[in-house]
């Protein structure tokens, strides 16, 4: 690294420091959990690094792409993983090695993960995918032996809040990304699960409807309230832990957002700064289910959405208490104004 590139990689530490939020449960992987998911334990610690690299998969991904903008500046050594290196701007394609296919693919994973010290790890959504299970466990599987294959010493995985409730049990994608991080743990490597609830992102994708009839529907109390998170204060935290040598063992780390917000709540901030009505309809888990099927996505899928909402709605979201460290800055008012209104204003 260069003077410059040292510089410049000290300043992003720093700042990065300044939004760390460490300091979550420690993982509890029931042996029984562990030997049902097929990846043995390793004696990881006696393999050494033989570089610095960060892995950053789904890089032009909601998250992902934050993950990588975040961390260019770095100095430190970047590859990515992404099935379509054509979408990656040229900006930052001269500046990371890319290994073009899915991060499911073992040949993919034994390539990327060669020499390559702290991974970012994304479970993209399957809609299509034939169990739950299969979406998120049997993905990361081949990523776990490459781990274990290449002495990865340490990843950074986008996870779920729930863990040791009794809804998580049949939680849909909260279960099975609850599964997939006991498999990563597994394998010995130092691990840090970045949990949340729902991402304040997921509104946007009812833009039309808040757009032309002033409504979104989910299948969840309007008043239930819970910790809500902008996908930018996700990539923040991970971003962080990337660059950060220091930390090790496993644990979770909450991403909880400011304050805990209801669906009615929001209708409100988003009237506000959209100047016009906008309100909340609960609508019921069959008729969510219905339209994703209606959709396109597989029944098995459709049933772990519908699972995961049910779950939230008695409480899922709520079991962890907010401190100074779990809780991050973007408002909901400020996602509005920031990244909602401008996706209405094309509608
Ligand atoms: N939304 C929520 O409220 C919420 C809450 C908690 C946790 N999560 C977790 O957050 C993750 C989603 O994060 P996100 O919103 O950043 O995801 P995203 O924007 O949907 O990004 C997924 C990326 O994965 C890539 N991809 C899709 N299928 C792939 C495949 N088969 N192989 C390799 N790459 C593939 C896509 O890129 P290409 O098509 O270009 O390859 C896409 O850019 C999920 O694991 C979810 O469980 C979500």
């Amino acid at each position: 690294m260069n003077k410059k590139e040292s510089s410049s990689a000290k300043q992003c530490l720093q700042d990065m420091e300044r939004r760390r939020f460490l300091g979550g449960l420690a993982l509890s992987a029931g042996a029984g959990v562990i030997a049902s998911l097929g990846v043995s334990g390793l004696s990881h610690a006696t393999q050494s690094p033989v570089s610095n690299r960060v892995l950053v998969t789904t890089p032009t991904g909601n998250i992902g792409h934050q993950v990588l903008e975040n961390i260019l500046s770095s100095g430190f050594p970047i590859r990515v993983i992404d099935r379509d290196p054509s979408r990656i701007p040229s900006s930052i394609k001269g500046q990371i090695e890319v290994v073009q296919g899915s991060h499911s693919d073992p040949a993919v994973v034994d390539e990327a993960f060669k020499d390559t010290d702290t991974v970012f790890w994304l479970c993209p959504p399957d809609p299509q995918a034939e169990s739950v299970m299969a979406a998120y466990v049997n993905f990361t599987r081949p990523a776990c032996e490459a781990i274990i294959r290449h002495g990865v010493r340490r990843v950074v995985s986008i996870s779920a809040l729930g863990r040791g409730t009794p809804q998580a049990r049949n939680a849909g994608h909260v279960t099975a990304s609850l599964a997939m991080d006991d498999l990563i743990a597994n394998t010995g490597v130092h691990f840090r699960a970045l949990t949340m609830s729902s991402f304040m992102n997921n509104i946007a994708r009812q833009a039309t409807s808040i757009s032309k009839q002033g409504v979104f529907f989910l299948p969840m109390d309007g008043d239930r309230k819970f910790p809500t998170v902008a996908s930018r204060d996700i990539a923040s935290v991970a971003s962080g832990l990337l660059l950060d040598r220091t930390w090790s063992g496993r644990s979770e780390v909450p991403v909880l957002g400011p304050e805990d917000l209801s669906y009615n709540d929001m209708a409100k901030i988003m009237s506000d700064v959209l100047g016009k009505p906008v309100r909340y309809q609960q609508v019921s888990l069959d008729t969510f289910k219905a339209g994703f099927v209606q959709r396109g996505m597989s029944e098995a899928m459709a049933q772990a959405t519908s699972d995961m909402y049910q779950a939230k709605n008695e409480g899922l979201d709520n079991a962890v208490q907010r401190t100074p460290d779990n809780t991050t800055p973007t408002t909901f008012r400020q996602w509005c104004e920031e990244e909602l209104r401008p996706v209405i204003l094309q509608h």
